[in-house]
């Protein structure tokens, strides 16, 4: 009797130990393509250093979407980034974070962000993996400290093991985690708008408006919302009237300290732009039709407007007859790309 229940044992201690085994082995991640639209420009971010892989995306979209990032355990970056909206705040001017505090700019969208070399409206993250410190350390955003958010995530029951499954171990530290975050952020690539289709030759046919519109945005826009990013990625003043409430936004300067650069902000992408109102650094306008109107009339020379602005008799603005501003409109919408904001690869749920 004693024989049996001493093998048995042994068997019990062999499959504990088997299990065991199974647990701990360790598959190697699965590298994820990076799908890069044949007319877009060269990647800009260095995926050397942050290779992408299936595990690691899903780490960092659970990361993106996790409320204990903040201090109050509500805030995620998805809460001021939601995906309908092409990654904007939804309803909002300047964006809100803990306890409904205010900040002072517009949520930025979050897409095709592996082209860009600097990021937010100032350029103040000068890398997309030191991104995500600004908003974690923020008082009016997520008004977390680094060290606290390891600490949460080393405590989860999940974490652990999803880290090991990205990275082979389960060291939770802060470059792992921001690089995640990347890599979740990398691969919300919108390339597949009407326009995308049209400019690639893929069959897509733009109406007359549309591409009368287009005609004009190559004329009068295409100088600063440039190439297939609309956007040449530098720092302009487009001649907006400084916003009383934010009388100590200084724009580029705040960053560069030059005076030069007073007031000038990163030439925004227009991708998604029907999606991603209220508009410019500060929300101040809801609609596409009164950025047309600022456009044709609602410049002021606060000092360091773009040259570009200026016509050789020193008045401001951008002539536009009430038919351009509608077809430059309509060329807009077609930068919609449907395909992104419904991709379920991104979607919280
Ligand atoms: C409280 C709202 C809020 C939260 C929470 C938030 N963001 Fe943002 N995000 C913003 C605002 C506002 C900007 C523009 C900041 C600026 O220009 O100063 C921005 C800008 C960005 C940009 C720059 C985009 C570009 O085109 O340059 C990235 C990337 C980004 N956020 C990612 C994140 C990530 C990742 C998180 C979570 C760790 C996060 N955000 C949390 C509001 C928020
Ligand atoms: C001299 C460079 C320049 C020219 C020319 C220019 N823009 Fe802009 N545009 C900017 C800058 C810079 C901003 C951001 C300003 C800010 O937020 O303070 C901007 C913002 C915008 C926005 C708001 C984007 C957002 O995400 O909130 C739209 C829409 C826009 N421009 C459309 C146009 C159109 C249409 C034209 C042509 C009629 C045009 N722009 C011409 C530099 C330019």
């Amino acid at each position: 009797m004693q024989k049996w229940i001493v093998l048995l044992a042994v068997v019990a201690v062999i499959i504990a130990c088997q299990n065991n085994a199974e647990e701990e082995y360790i598959a190697v991640p699965t590298p994820m393509e990076l799908s890069i639209p044949t007319n877009f420009p060269e990647v800009a971010y260095n995926l050397e250093v942050n290779p992408l892989t299936e595990e690691g995306f899903e780490l960092g979209k659970k990361l993106f979407y996790d409320g204990s990032l903040s201090s109050t355990g509500v805030v995620s970056c998805g809460f001021c980034h939601e995906q309908a909206f092409s990654f904007t705040h939804h309803g909002h001017t300047v964006s809100h974070g803990v306890n409904g505090l205010e900040g002072f700019r517009n949520a930025q969208p979050l897409h095709n962000l592996a082209f860009f070399n600097e990021f937010t409206w100032d350029g103040a993250a000068t890398h997309l993996d030191l991104q995500p410190i600004i908003p974690i350390t923020s008082e009016v955003e997520m008004n977390e400290r680094i060290p606290n958010v390891l600490s949460k995530l080393r405590a989860d029951k999940e974490y652990p093991k999803l880290f090991t499954k990205a990275y082979g171990d389960d060291v939770i530290n802060s470059e792992r985690l921001l690089k995640a975050l990347s890599q979740f952020m990398l691969q919300m690539v919108s390339g597949n708008s009407r326009y995308d289709k049209y400019s690639r030759g893929e069959g897509e046919i733009l109406t007359d408006k549309e591409l009368a519109g287009l005609e004009t945005f190559r004329q009068k826009c295409a100088n600063c919302h440039a190439g297939e990013l609309f956007t040449d990625q530098s720092y302009r003043n487009n001649g907006l009237p400084m916003n009383p409430n934010f009388p100590e936004e200084e724009g580029r300067k705040r960053v560069s300290g030059f005076q030069e650069d007073h007031y000038k902000f990163r030439v925004p992408s227009l991708r998604n732009i029907e999606l991603t109102f209220p508009y410019m650094h500060d929300g101040r306008f809801g609609t596409l039709e009164a950025v047309m109107d600022f456009y044709a009339n609602g410049m002021v020379a606060n000092g360091t407007v773009d040259p570009s602005l200026i016509d050789s008799n020193g008045s401001l603005g951008i002539p536009l007859s009430i038919t351009e501003k509608e077809n430059i409109i309509a060329f807009l919408k077609t930068l919609t790309d449907n395909e992104f904001i419904e991709d379920k690869r991104f979607a919280e749920f």
